[in-house]
């Protein structure tokens, strides 16, 4: 059994101790640190961190921005909530690291809009970093300018993609558009722009002030580090967990103590549904989801009806640009309400199968490409309780 009481996040943190390492480096230096280090995006996709910082790095723009995604809108994940409320200081930190790893001068944090009581809170700690001088001017007499301004998203789950988000961040409607180019090529005021989620920002300081390889004593060999869990549903103890990447979803289960879970809903909605079978399996990049979300549903829990309330959010969720999703998610939700009287033939369930692939492939952002999971994993573990009702 993996030791999951190793932490980094809900670990010791000294406010500075990492900027001051980064501004003591060349940019290019920080960049290979956090490459090398394995850092992957926290924010669901997976992204190489490092990686996304030296695109933007080697883009000759005037302008460059770095970008906190703080809209964490998936259903079933609060964790940036605990990060932002508890320990913003890091997360400026991070952004401050990663604005002078690029070359920004000016960084943001889109802040979901449900959290605008997090906002005084945030604004008070940034004027604290201001008057201690690692943030604005002269960054610890560094020679680096570097400032934080705070967005705030109006509650589209959608804004949290990343196109989407500079959308509504240059004041357009909060939609996706089509990559490339990519954010770090053209993103906030067509400039290269790096985004990055909360807890991703919050492992830099770490990084930057303990070492690379420090970090990699962490996690599996592909999958580095700790990761956050937003742990809901059937459970004793619901809240957010620092686990090593790695760890069995059964360990996750014992330690938050699940009583006879029948499924567990990984990666939020936009994630897969599990049975039993696959309890002892790994939560990484390389196994089961890493994505933060983790909802328990106990023996009792009709799974008919929780495919059909991650339908009802996808529907209401989806920006209807694109006809597969708009389109695609309405169908998967009419064919659930059929289920559900029993006027479904096995035959259209077919089809929904096959329209769930076509969604996948054909969806213009990350909403629509994810929305069929839920569909696809609930009809094929929970086959006999959905179908044969
Ligand atoms: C519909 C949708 C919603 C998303 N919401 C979030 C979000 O709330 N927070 C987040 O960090 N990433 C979100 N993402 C992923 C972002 O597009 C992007 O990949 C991420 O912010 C990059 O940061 P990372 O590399 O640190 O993970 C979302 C993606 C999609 C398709
Ligand atoms: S996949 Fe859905 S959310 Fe994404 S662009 Fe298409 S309609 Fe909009």
């Amino acid at each position: 059994m993996k030791n999951v009481k190793k932490n980094i996040l809900f670990g010791e943190y000294v406010s500075g101790v990492g900027l001051k390492e980064a501004l003591s480096m060349k940019p290019e230096d920080v960049i290979a640190e956090v490459k090398n280090s394995g850092l992957r995006g926290r924010g669901g996709a997976g992204f190489p961190t490092g990686l996304k910082w030296e695109f933007a790095f080697k883009e000759d723009s005037d302008e460059k921005y770095v970008i906190c995604n703080a809209d964490e809108g998936e259903p079933g994940t609060f964790k940036d909530r605990k990060l932002l409320s508890e320990q913003p200081e890091k997360v400026f930190e991070g952004l401050t690291i990663a604005g002078y790893a690029i070359g920004a001068k000016q960084g943001f944090v889109y802040l979901r809009g449900e959290y605008v009581y997090l906002l005084n809170h945030l604004e008070q700690t940034l004027k604290n970093l201001r008057e201690k001088n690692l943030l604005g001017k002269n960054i610890l007499s560094s020679g680096f300018d570097f400032d934080i301004e705070i967005r705030l998203g109006a509650g589209a789950y959608v804004c949290g993609e990343e196109f989407a988000l500079i959308e509504s961040m240059n004041g357009f409607r909060g939609e996706p558009r089509n990559k490339p180019p990519f954010p770090t090529q053209k993103g906030f005021r067509d400039k290269p722009t790096v985004v990055n989620n909360v807890e991703t920002l919050c492992f830099v300081p770490y990084i930057v002030s303990k070492g690379a390889e420090w970090f990699k004593r962490f996690g599996t060999d592909a999958s580095t580090g700790t990761k956050l869990f937003s742990v809901s549903g059937d459970v004793e103890y619901p809240g957010v967990y620092e686990f090593e990447m790695g760890v069995s979803l059964k360990e996750l289960l014992d330690v938050v103590g699940a009583k006879n879970p029948k499924a567990v809903q990984v990666g939020g909605a936009s994630g897969i549904c599990v049975s039993k079978k696959d309890f002892d399996k790994p939560l990484c990049f390389q196994g089961l989801p890493p994505g933060g979300s983790i909802i328990v549903f106990g023996e009792d829990r009709d799974m008919l009806n929780v495919l059909k309330n991650f339908l009802e959010f996808f529907v209401e969720e989806s920006c209807g640009q694109c006809t597969p999703c708009r389109e695609g998610n309405y169908r998967l939700l009419e064919g659930v309400n059929m289920l559900e009287k029993g006027e479904c033939s096995v035959r259209y369930v077919r089809e929904l199968l096959t329209l769930c692939e076509v969604m996948k492939s054909s969806a213009k952002c990350g909403l629509g490409q994810t929305s069929p999971n839920c569909f696809l994993s609930i009809l094929e573990n929970f086959k006999d309780e959905v179908l044969f009702r």
